[in-house]
């Protein structure tokens, strides 16, 4: 994709729906009795990816794309059929790793896979929890997809302190916990996005029967806007509907710190997840340390924030984010190695970054290394560069955000 800036952002734009509660709609929808609707749901190839899977275990799902809507004829907890071949899980992460754990309560045999990125990544996080929930799963070297699952001899509850922020291995468990004997309990040490106990505690209030969902857009796209009205002089934009779980707001705290004009109006509670509308304009930046804490709360955001702390006087640290090599790429090389072909001043350190701000930007071609979420953060930063950048392997985009661009096209000048 070729990018020409400088540019600034304005208007009014509505993000995709988010991708964690479009997941975790089909999951409990699929295992409700009776109709569950979506509305607002992503359909992006990642929660394509779940709905196959589903359909593939005997679940009735009708996409109706036009309107962004689901409608889901859940087979109830115990109505899964045995998949007659693998359920392959695409580039989603969230796909394998909350299966994995339904899966092991079911009683019969499963087995997952997935894509090149996603067969690199680490899977003994929910592997070693749901043996030792009496879950029977192996996976290749017991490390990484495909995974077997077979009927287990009954699931225990466990008492687990994860040793990683990560909602996927919090949420793997919890699905898991619900075919388990006695209590399982959960602790994190670092806060995660919260989506599985939320839409959990909704679904359970009438034993799971069908429900409606409205999916609120999500942040982590709205994020691409928020940072890049930030950074182009002469910006103005506002998000409509988007996503403001405290669990996922790091990105608005960090920029409010680094000196950023936002502000989130009219929040409401829609099936137990809170939404608002966010307003941001230009305003100059300053470089900031992020307190490590704050990770689980932005960890997808890691990649738009360093493109905005390139623009930001000053410098900007962010230690506490070695998850993000186990993302869809290493996204600490990734953003280090692109950033720099920009004219960055920026650094990769073991578990996160260092970005000086500079003047000297220019532009560049640049990779997505196959990650919709470096391929958005690096249109970020181009658009804000005089001159024609490129960005190359673009499709990624799909796995999130498929109208990415044509909203970008909608609200620059
Ligand atoms: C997700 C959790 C996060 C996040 C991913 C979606 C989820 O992954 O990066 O995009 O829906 O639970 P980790 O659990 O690996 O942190």
């Amino acid at each position: 994709m070729e990018i020409i800036g400088k540019k600034k952002l304005k208007g009014e734009i509505k993000v995709p729906g988010d991708k964690s509660i479009s997941h975790r709609a089909v999951i409990f929808g699929s295992i409700s009795k009776g109709e569950t609707t979506v509305e607002n749901a992503l359909l992006s190839e990642d929660i394509i990816s779940t709905i196959k899977c589903f359909r593939e275990m005997g679940v009735k799902i009708l996409i109706n794309e036009e309107e962004d809507k689901l409608r889901i004829i859940g087979n109830g907890l115990y109505g899964l059929k045995k998949p007659s071949r693998p359920l392959d899980c695409g580039n989603s992460g969230t796909t394998m790793r909350l299966l994995s754990g339904l899966l092991a309560g079911q009683d019969f045999e499963s087995t997952l896979i997935g894509d090149e990125s996603l067969s690199k990544r680490p899977m003994d996080r929910i592997i070693n929890p749901l043996r030792k929930m009496n879950g029977n799963i192996a996976g290749a070297d017991d490390k990484y997809p495909p995974i077997n699952i077979y009927p287990s001899k009954g699931l225990q509850g466990i008492d687990y302190t994860l040793p990683m922020a990560s909602a996927q291995v919090k949420s793997a468990i919890l699905l898991a916990s619900l075919y388990a004997n006695g209590e399982t309990k959960v602790e994190e040490k670092k806060i995660t996005r919260d989506h599985t106990e939320r839409m959990m505690e909704y679904f359970s209030e009438d034993d799971f029967i069908g429900k409606n969902i409205y999916v609120p857009g999500d942040i982590s796209s709205a994020a691409f806007w928020m940072v890049g009205a930030s950074i182009m002089k002469g910006s103005s934009i506002v998000l409509k509907d988007v996503g403001v779980n405290p669990t996922r707001t790091g990105i608005i705290d960090v920029l409010k710190s680094m000196g950023g004009n936002i502000e989130v109006k009219n929040i409401r509670n829609i099936n137990k997840e809170p939404v608002g509308d966010i307003y941001i304009s230009y305003s100059p930046l300053r470089g900031i340390e992020l307190d490590p804490s704050i990770m689980g709360r932005l960890v997808d955001e890691i990649p738009v924030i360093a493109v905005g702390a390139m623009f930001a006087q000053g410098t900007t640290i962010i230690r506490g984010a070695g998850e993000l090599k186990y993302k869809e790429t290493d996204r600490i090389q990734a953003i280090v190695t692109e950033l720099k072909k920009l004219g960055g001043n920026i650094e990769a350190l073991e578990d996160g970054l260092i970005i000086k701000g500079t003047d000297a930007l220019h532009p560049g071609v640049l990779e997505s290394y196959d990650d919709h979420r470096i391929a958005m953060a690096l249109s970020i930063g181009a658009l804000n560069i005089e001159g024609k950048s490129k960005v190359t392997n673009t499709k990624c985009i799909n796995i999130s955000y498929p109208k990415f661009y044509e909203s970008l096209w909608e609200i620059v000048e």
